[in-house]
């Protein structure tokens, strides 16, 4: 049956995060070595980094840049990546069996995020390391001069503070895999400490503290709520991460991923406001969705892990470097649209990750760099999406679920900046095309449509590899008459309108 959708400009909702399209670099697998970073290659700088890849980045636009880890930072010495390259120790990465070379450290990294227009934040190590280290690392890149940690920083070439206001006080502590995992009160305290310490050495902070690793874990709900009455008036957001997979033969409820974590974002709002009312909390709590995306994890724990986990201690080994799907795409246009409708909690999210490990962006040594089909999604959403939210109201057919029950078979929202107004769609149907109505409350006139979908002679399965990338945004027709826009959405497609 044919979708509407109807929008109200007039009544706009909450303004549009822009750190909702921050992405991830961890010292993992590929991404940092080998990916952003390949000295050989033709295209690298006189630090190491590949302009090609660079490149790239800048036309993805994101906003954010979580870094080191992950994992990988509940066992990282900050220090070591500071300081002449050449005198760098080489160190065992336990959380990935990898070897670390500490070739790139804060100092590279800040530098190359700038060139890339990304803002940084920083994750501190709350596994193996505590309050302290985590305050030597604030003052090191933020205070100005002085002292024994800022002057050191000034040595090593960066006369300014790094002026880092995005701190992340661990990772996903609550996982028996991390690094010094903790249980919630063991974390809830050390956060709070470290926050403290933190926020007397630089008030301007903004702080994270780590909610569950993920929707399923059994302690999850009682780790958010322990977790927040240590820190809630100490940190301005609680993590969520969300990694969702097709499960074989079930499509439908892979495509309805977007239910799923609005569910998710819900019920941690939930406990966010259960817990400000019980403190007494005025100030808000944001939900930092740090770490999102498609993650094939069977595969993960089929093929990579017991590789990785069972060999010997590589540099940079290919970890978790999924090719990504026409599916997967639009999997990850939907869970944007998710997260821009829920833009009144999420305050941020970060694309996990940026370079080869689960990424937009993949590379070959020595070779070329690639738009995943996930790049897309991203890309026209973040280049968009401005000013405030409109949340429209959509009558369209419902498709059944084996997890999620009954969702919308075209799910959509809109932002608008002054004159342009912006409108995401996705259409989770696999069999047919389906036509859909916007109505404006304004002049469709003008209005433009970009889809992307199975290319000609390929399916729902059709990756973008080194050799060849089919997959791409199109143009879209549009039929445009008063207010209102009428498009087909191809089965299976996400679509971003434009009418300026
Ligand atoms: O992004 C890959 C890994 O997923 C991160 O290191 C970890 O935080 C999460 O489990």
């Amino acid at each position: 049956s044919p979708t509407r959708i109807s929008l109200d400009t007039a009544a706009p909702g909450p303004v549009v995060p822009r750190r909702l399209f921050g992405t991830f670099v961890e010292h993992m697998g590929r991404c940092v070595y080998d990916g952003i970073f390949e000295p050989g290659h033709a295209t690298a700088d006189e630090a190491g980094f590949r302009a090609d890849v660079l490149e790239l980045v800048r036309e993805l636009g994101a906003t954010v840049v979580r870094y080191p880890g992950g994992n990988f930072v509940s066992g990282y010495r900050w220090e070591d990546g500071v300081g002449p390259r050449g005198q760098r120790p080489v160190r065992l990465d336990a959380a990935w069996h990898s070897t670390e070379t500490n070739q790139v450290g804060l100092h590279e990294f800040a530098a190359w995020a700038e060139q890339a227009g990304l803002e940084l934040m920083e994750a501190v190590n709350l596994g193996t390391r505590g309050v302290a280290e985590a305050a030597d690392l604030l003052e090191y890149a933020n205070h100005p001069g002085g002292t024994a940690l800022s002057e050191r920083r000034r040595e090593n070439g960066r006369a300014e503070p790094f002026g880092i206001r995005l701190w992340c006080l661990g990772n996903e502590m609550d996982g028996p895999w991390q690094i010094g995992h903790k249980t919630a009160d063991e974390y809830g305290r050390l956060a709070a400490e470290s926050a403290r310490l933190m926020r007397f050495i630089d008030p301007d902070i903004e702080l994270v503290a780590a909610g569950s690793s993920n929707h399923e874990m059994p302690t999850f709900g009682e780790w958010e709520r322990t977790v927040l009455r240590h820190t809630a008036g100490l940190v301005d957001h609680i993590s969520v991460h969300a990694y969702y997979e097709e499960t074989p033969g079930d499509p439908a409820s892979f495509l309805a991923s977007g239910a799923a974590l609005d569910a998710y974002i819900g019920e941690v709002a939930g406990i966010i406001d259960e817990v400000r009312a019980e403190r007494g909390i005025t100030d808000p709590i944001g939900i930092s969705v740090d770490e999102w995306n498609v993650w094939n994890q069977t595969r993960w724990n089929e093929v990579d892990k017991p590789e990785v986990f069972t060999g010997d201690w590589p540099v940079a080994p290919r970890l978790i470097e999924d090719d990504y799907t026409v599916t997967d795409a639009v999997v990850v246009g939907s869970l944007l649209i998710t997260m821009l409708r829920r833009a009144d909690r999420v305050s941020m999210a970060n694309l996990a990750q940026l370079v080869n490990v689960i990424a937009p962006i993949r590379t070959e040594p020595g070779g070329a760099a690639w738009r995943q089909t996930t790049f897309f999604p991203f890309q026209l959403t973040a280049a968009a999406a401005s000013g405030h939210v409109v949340v429209p109201v959509i009558d369209t057919g419902v498709i059944p679920t084996a997890r999620y029950g009954d969702v919308g078979a075209v799910d959509a929202v809109a932002t608008i900046a002054g004159d342009e107004l912006s409108i995401f769609l996705v259409h989770r149907g696999l069999d047919a095309e389906t036509p859909v109505t916007i109505d404006l409350d304004r002049s469709a006139a003008g209005a433009e449509a970009l889809v992307l979908t199975v290319p000609a002679g390929g399916d729902r399965h059709t990756v973008n590899s080194a050799s060849s990338q089919p997959v791409a945004p199109a143009s879209l027709a549009v039929d445009i008459r008063d207010s209102a826009v009428t498009l087909t959405l191809p089965p299976l497609s996400w679509a971003r309108v434009t009418v300026r």
